[in-house]
């Protein structure tokens, strides 16, 4: 407001449109600051993934070892709510709300890149926890090579 003040006395008679326009300019900043908080809180809830994310790719190239290891990491993290084949039915499913999703679809499948599930898996959504300090970078990476394998044919 001291800045508008300023600005309201240099301009002279023009001063009142001044001051309209600065009021005009708070309110808009107001508007923008509330739609910027507004927008983090639901972005959250609606699980977005940012572009960069889901624009990385696998940089663990897929061999059998690596596949078997990503399996054994999903057996032992992710199957007792995913299912062991991915179908959402693992035996937690029971208590957990919302019900994980089938990821072995093609939809699922073609939607999600390999960049995106990894980011899915490191940051997590309620109910399911984060990875990012359980899994190191590479053992995520090999699970997404497994869930690649899970692919409904
Ligand atoms: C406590 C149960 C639980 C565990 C453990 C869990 N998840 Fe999840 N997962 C969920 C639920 C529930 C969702 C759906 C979240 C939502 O969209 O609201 C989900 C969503 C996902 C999705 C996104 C599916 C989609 O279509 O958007 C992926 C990928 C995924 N989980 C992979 C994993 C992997 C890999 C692990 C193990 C490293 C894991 N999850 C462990 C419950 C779990």
């Amino acid at each position: 407001m001291v800045i508008g003040r300023g600005v309201r006395e240099s301009v002279g008679r023009g001063g009142e449109t001044t001051t309209a326009m600065w009021k005009l300019i708070v309110v808009t900043s107001a508007m923008f600051i509330g739609t910027v908080v507004f927008g983090a809180v639901v972005v959250q809830d609606g699980w977005d993934v940012p572009e960069e994310a889901k624009a990385v790719e696998n940089p663990v190239p897929a061999d059998d070892k690596i596949i078997a290891e990503g399996e054994t990491l999903y057996q032992r993290n992710c199957r007792m709510c995913h299912g062991e084949a991915g179908k959402g039915d693992g035996p937690a499913t029971a208590r957990i709300k919302p019900a994980p999703p089938d990821i072995t679809t093609a939809e699922a499948q073609d939607r999600m890149t390999d960049g995106e599930l990894f980011y899915k898996i490191t940051v997590g959504k309620r109910p399911m926890r984060e990875f990012e300090s359980k899994l190191s970078e590479e053992e995520r990476w090999n699970v997404v090579h497994f869930l690649r394998t899970l692919r409904a044919r």
